[in-house]
């Protein structure tokens, strides 16, 4: 057997390990980016071969959480991608207002900077007040700093530059509260926002949306677990009610293409179809 032949065998066996033992089924994520994180894994815990992993998976507890966190990818910046920011602003902000209340699902929301950029977007488009921004994530060390909202202030620059690019109307530091060398969410933010774990592998709709923000979370994914995302998010959307996905993941030529109309086609921004009603 060649030595590629069988690194396939290892990392099946603890993608199986994964599944069987803890529920985590990570079958369908693209294939080369998973084996990175595995073979990271392997080094971080000082294993001679991957499979050594097996017997640790199904007997130490803890080590679920380590494996979890190692194989997601939680990089993200408040105000990632500007041009996105200022497109919900200007042309999906003025459609969520015809909704009395506005449900957002951010979901992969990691270390949550995305989760409160949303928020002080809404506030300052004054819908915060009946808004409720749910972010959502498979990586529970992830979801604890974003329930902490404790960022490090040397990251503040090019998140005031991000904010700016994005139209904001204020000063980014308005929205926090400096301590040495870090920032503290401003805690107001964090009364319209609920921090949850959720795994679109396996758990099913998360809340009735009217925006659902998923960006930089598909392209880890294989075409099936991509399909099978899309048709949760769909199910998750009142009609009339808009798919932010930014600009690496497209719902164009998936099997959710016609049920959706393009609001902003370079930011990859949609609008679920109303009921009947053909592309
Ligand atoms: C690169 S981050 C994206 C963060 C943010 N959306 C952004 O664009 O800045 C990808 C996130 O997707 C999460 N993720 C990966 N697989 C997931 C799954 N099955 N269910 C929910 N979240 C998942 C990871 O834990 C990670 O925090």
């Amino acid at each position: 057997m060649k030595d590629s032949e069988l690194e396939e065998v290892e990392i099946n066996l603890v993608l199986e390990t994964l599944r069987l033992r803890h529920g985590y089924d990570f079958r369908h994520y693209a294939q080369a980016s998973l084996r990175r994180r595995l073979r990271s894994l392997q080094h971080l815990f000082g294993l001679k071969h991957l499979v050594d992993l097996v017997p640790r998976l199904l007997r130490e507890r803890d080590l679920l959480s380590k494996v979890l966190a190692g194989l997601s990818v939680p990089m993200t910046e408040m105000f990632r991608d500007p041009a996105v920011f200022l497109a919900l602003r200007q042309e999906v902000v003025p459609l969520l207002r015809t909704f009395p209340q506005i449900n957002i699902w951010q979901v992969g929301c990691a270390t949550g900077e995305e989760a409160y950029s949303l928020a002080i977007l809404m506030a300052e488009e004054g819908c915060l007040f009946r808004c409720q921004i749910y972010a959502t994530d498979i990586n529970d060390a992830a979801l604890a700093t974003a329930e902490e909202g404790v960022f490090p202030a040397r990251k503040m620059a090019l998140y005031g530059d991000n904010y700016r690019n994005a139209g904001g109307t204020g000063k980014l530091a308005d929205y926090y509260h400096h301590h040495m060398d870090f920032v503290q969410m401003d805690p107001t933010l964090r009364r319209s926002m609920v921090f949850a774990h959720h795994n679109l592998v396996s758990d099913g709709i998360f809340c009735e949306a009217h925006l659902v923000v998923c960006r930089n979370v598909l392209i880890y994914f294989d075409r099936h677990l991509q399909a099978h995302c899309f048709a949760l998010m769909k199910g998750s959307l009142v009609r009339g009610g808009c798919l932010c996905l930014g600009s690496r993941e497209s719902v164009e030529g998936t099997v959710v293409e016609r049920d959706f109309q393009a609001i902003n086609k370079a930011m990859r921004i949609f609008r679920l179809r109303p009921r009947g009603s053909t592309p």
